[in-house]
């Protein structure tokens, strides 16, 4: 069986609200999906719903094609989940909090101890392994949190915002981390950290006032972006008005900018038809016309201006 989490038509009102709004996406073995959105767009709603802490108002939420309404208990079995801010239970340690999710999850004995060996050393939790929670870093906290959630070794991940917080190298390990783990599960992780989705997403997903404006790898969502294969080329300003002509009648160039950079030179943007990949050609023109080009890139386009767009507009 492929597909490891599915939500179906969510959705869920508070009052007046609809926070999350018929909201259906996929997340398959050996997938990580982003799930991105503004402050308020439903992730967390959505993620709760999935992980059953929260009862739908319409639609299902299944994980490894169990019912998550229907069996609870079954379905959460098969789920790892991070819930948003710091772990339940502040007055506990490290170790017990994780002896006491490790005998929920019917690990006794020789078992248990060895697994939460594995997990204070894999989340490098040995300084902080008898302190109550509640007085350990932001980053730490985090930890703990991911510790419980992979600690019966789940095929679903569902983990809100798993770097929120922390320091750019614990960011690292945690991405490290997933990455480690990934191929044979489903995660989905929120976050507010485009860069991330970049390192460890296969897919993301942007939502917006409850409803999904997005569904597509990285590189596919930034070839939506308006900078999508603009090229680039920097010229010294004395050849700029030879250039601009030179570039303007290559094929699939819809328009030539310039904007003033530094030195005297001048920087051309040159933007090509229907997002077509226009760096051959310009580079074919460059050398036939002998322009003096400096320097020639082809920009990517980028996933916050994409994301600005469509979060705007939805
Ligand atoms: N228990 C609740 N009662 C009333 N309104 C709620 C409740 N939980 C969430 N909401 C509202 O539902 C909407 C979605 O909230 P949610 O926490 O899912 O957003 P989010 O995408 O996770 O945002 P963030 O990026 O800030 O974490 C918000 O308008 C929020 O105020
Ligand atoms: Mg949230």
């Amino acid at each position: 069986m492929d597909v490891l989490l599915e939500a179906d038509r969510l959705t869920k009102r508070f009052g007046a609200l609809t926070a999350v709004d018929d909201v259906s996406f996929q997340v398959r073995r050996g997938e990580v999906v982003g799930f991105l959105g503004p402050n308020g767009a439903g992730k967390t709603t959505t993620m709760r719903m999935i992980a059953g802490y929260l009862p739908v108002d319409a639609g299902r939420a299944r994980l490894c094609g169990v019912d998550v309404q229907q069996q609870p208990e079954r379905a959460r079995a098969a789920l790892g989940y991070l819930p948003e801010g710091a772990p339940a239970y502040g007055e506990m340690t490290p170790l017990g909090l994780l002896t006491f999710v490790a005998q929920v999850r019917g690990l006794d004995g020789n078992a248990r101890q060895e697994r939460l060996r594995e997990l204070r050393a894999y989340l490098q939790l040995d300084a902080v392994w008898r302190r109550p929670i509640e007085t350990l870093s932001k980053g730490f906290k985090r930890r703990v949190g991911l510790a419980q959630a992979i600690l019966h070794d789940p095929d679903v991940l569902v983990l809100d915002e798993p770097t929120d917080g922390l320091d750019p190298n614990q960011k690292f390990e945690v991405r490290k981390l997933l990455q480690t783990i990934a191929p044979d599960k489903a995660i989905l992780i929120s976050t507010h950290i485009l860069e991330e989705v970049e390192a460890v997403c296969d897919r993301a997903i942007i939502v917006a006032r409850g409803r999904i404006v997005a569904d597509g790898t990285p590189q596919a969502l930034q070839a939506r972006a308006i900078d999508h294969n603009v090229v680039a080329l920097t010229v010294p300003a004395d050849a700029a008005e030879r250039s601009l002509e030179e570039l303007r009648n290559v094929a699939q160039v819809a328009s030539v900018e310039q904007q003033p950079g530094s030195n005297g030179e001048l920087l051309l943007l040159v933007r090509p038809a229907n997002g077509a990949d226009v760096l051959p050609a310009v580079n074919a023109r460059i050398r036939e016309a002998a322009l003096p080009a400096l320097e020639v890139s082809r920009r990517r386009g980028r996933l916050d201006d994409v994301f600005r767009t469509l979060t705007r507009a939805a």
